[in-house]
């Protein structure tokens, strides 16, 4: 393949153009065709293009709703996009079984987000100390043009400390700087801020004559926030629980095995957090939030105790089953796509224009929503039956089966197992022509 120069200056058509020109007959054909997904609204369009950068099309994903949650005591209908089937029909069934048993009850246990200035000091440790001590009021005095907006919103920086680092990285220490950052995720503001910081201190530096001892490396917020954590659990006595199969105090002891499997276990850990944040992740991704951040911290968070484990956990109490989740979530619903996505816009409409802490109760009662519904179907019918349903929908949409053919699959298949072989040999049965 050859290198191209000013790819990104060329239009979108020439774009096009240019990628189908690197493939033959079929395959050229039908990436000319991806102009089929572009907004039939060129204004629309423009705004979806001017999020990235070289834009060809759109890719979309479904945009589902599960109804029914009730979350203190407040009823929701939850938007969610996800590609994989079950996940909604999952969070809107354990929705509606909670919502039988008061529902999901959430704690916010804090919002505190953090940042570093990196930097390397080849001077004694007392000396910058003695620096950040006596100039801390100054610097954070300084910091004022940047933060009085967010300080008028409740929010600002809450603290300024040295962490000395040395005994992992020579010479190598931090400014930590604590943050609220209220309705916003607060990444641009974070980062301005520690940019800003390390100016201030490096320009005291350079006044003293020690501008030599400092050797910055990097200015950037933490996505790993172990102190903006919700909790959200629901809990019933026993005899609101169970199945045809085991009656309620059972239940809640195979459940609770399930979960100390994900605890002591790290290959069930990361699939059983997995199906949390198929949950959490759909909810992010609608309201326009950052998934990647709020994985890459949920995992780190899982493993804080040396090992990775269950975000989950329960607890048999008398007669009571509790089911709780904590997970880290640095949410924002204003800045970002929050408000410029206009589907993003639609579902925190949709959730009533939720703050960012009520945002953050209510994806936590979907990840855990997602995590009861996924081990009752485990430790009960097993999880094939539930998505085998939807493979094999899939599969007779993939044959090109018409609605007839594919409800009398579904009543075929209803005790078999489903595979792509036998769907198509049963379709074959069929007055069928793929
Ligand atoms: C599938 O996307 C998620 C599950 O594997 C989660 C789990 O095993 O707990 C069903």
């Amino acid at each position: 393949m050859d290198i191209i120069d000013g790819f990104s200056k060329l239009s979108k058509q020439d774009k096009i153009n240019w990628l189908a020109s690197l493939f033959e007959d079929k395959t050229a054909e039908d990436i000319k065709q991806m102009s089929q997904f572009w907004h039939p609204d060129k204004y629309s369009q423009k705004l979806f293009d001017e999020f990235s950068e070289n834009t060809l099309t759109n890719f979309f994903l479904p945009y589902g709703i599960a109804p029914n949650f009730i979350i203190n005591d407040e009823v929701f209908a939850v938007p969610m996009v996800i590609e994989e089937s079950s996940v909604v029909a999952a969070a809107s069934k354990a929705a509606k079984f909670w919502a039988n048993r008061g529902g999901f009850k959430t704690t916010i246990i804090d919002t505190t987000k953090a940042g570093h200035v990196h930097f390397f000091w080849l001077g004694k440790k007392e000396l910058l100390q003695q620096l950040l001590d006596d100039n801390k009021e100054y610097i954070l005095n300084k910091l004022k043009p940047l933060i009085s907006n967010m300080e008028k919103r409740g929010g600002g920086v809450l603290g300024l400390e040295l962490k000395d680092l040395t005994d992992r990285l020579d010479n190598y220490y931090q400014f930590e700087m604590k943050f609220n950052t209220c309705d916003a995720m607060g990444a641009n503001f974070i980062n301005s801020v520690l940019e800003e910081t390390a100016k201030i201190f490096q320009s005291l530096l350079k006044a003293i004559h020690l501008k030599d001892l400092f050797e910055l490396n990097m200015c950037i917020l933490s996505n790993y926030t172990p102190d903006c954590v919700v909790e959200a659990f629901v809990e019933c006595s026993y005899d609101k629980l169970g199945t045809d199969e085991y009656e309620g105090r059972e239940y809640a002891k195979k459940f609770k095995r399930a979960i100390d499997i994900a605890t002591v276990d790290r290959y069930r850990a990361v699939t059983h957090n997995k199906g949390i944040y198929n949950g959490i992740d759909s909810v992010v991704l609608a309201t326009g939030n950052d998934f990647r951040a709020i994985e890459a911290c949920g995992h780190a968070y899982a493993s804080r105790n040396g090992q990775y484990q269950s975000l989950t956990s329960v607890e048999l109490k008398e007669n009571t089953f509790k089911f709780k989740l904590t997970v880290p979530l640095a949410l924002g619903v204003v800045g970002g796509l929050t408000k410029l996505h206009p589907m993003a816009k639609k579902s925190l409409a949709i959730l009533g224009n939720p703050d960012s802490k009520k945002l953050m109760s209510i994806i936590a009662s979907v990840g855990l929503s997602q995590n009861f519904s996924a081990i009752n179907s485990l430790i009960t019918t097993g999880i094939q039956k539930g998505h085998m349903k939807m493979h094999l929908l899939n599969i007779c949409k993939q044959l090109h089966a018409n609605q007839e053919q594919t409800e009398k699959a579904k009543e075929f298949f209803e005790d078999k197992v489903v595979s792509y072989t036998a769907v198509r040999n049963f379709l074959n049965t069929l007055s069928y022509k793929q």
